[in-house]
């Protein structure tokens, strides 16, 4: 018989407790059991980071994370995101402003990375904001539209202009 375990942790700022087989991951939780479905199983393995939610605030593959391993943690996903009044967050008006989205199948992911480093990095460089989102891989845009909503957001939060990134720089 499969080992249940019990846990309890803050999932987008509401706290659960849940049993599941120990041997389940945060993704499979997320997305079988809370119905949380913006993050993504692209390899399972750890390689895409289409399944990135933070945990305490820092990225993390959750198709790696035993469920166990989130036990007590506060996890965020890009269910999340956005404000309680439904006002997005600034990397989701970005994206959308500077044409980042295609497919659409990693940004789930590439958003939480986002997130995550201009709200402890308020003022990232380019070098900064790729080596973020360098476990997110996109097959479609070729990332340049990507920085530059990202730099965008970054400047957005904290109250300046956009940064001039030329939209032709190389990926
Ligand atoms: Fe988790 Fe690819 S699905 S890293
Ligand atoms: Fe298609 Fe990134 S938008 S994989």
């Amino acid at each position: 018989m499969t080992q249940q375990i019990t846990v309890t942790l803050t999932v987008n700022g509401t706290q659960m407790t849940r049993t599941v087989g120990a041997h389940r991951t945060l993704l499979e939780l997320l997305r079988d059991e809370l119905d949380l479905t913006g993050a993504k199983e692209g390899c399972g393995t750890g390689d895409c980071g289409a399944c990135t939610v933070l945990i305490d605030g820092r990225p993390v593959t959750s198709c790696l994370m035993l469920v166990g391993e989130a036990d007590g943690r506060a996890v965020r996903t890009v269910e999340g995101l956005a404000g309680p009044d439904g006002e997005l967050h600034p990397v989701q008006r970005t994206f959308i402003e500077h044409g980042g989205v295609q497919c659409g199948f990693c940004i789930p992911g590439m958003l939480m990375s986002a997130a995550a480093l201009i709200e402890r990095t308020p003022e990232p460089t380019e070098r900064e904001v790729r080596a973020a989102i360098a476990g997110n891989l996109c097959r479609c845009t070729g990332y340049t539209r990507i920085v530059t909503a990202i730099l965008d957001a970054a400047a957005a939060l904290r109250g300046a202009a956009p940064s001039p990134v030329e939209e032709g720089s190389p990926a």
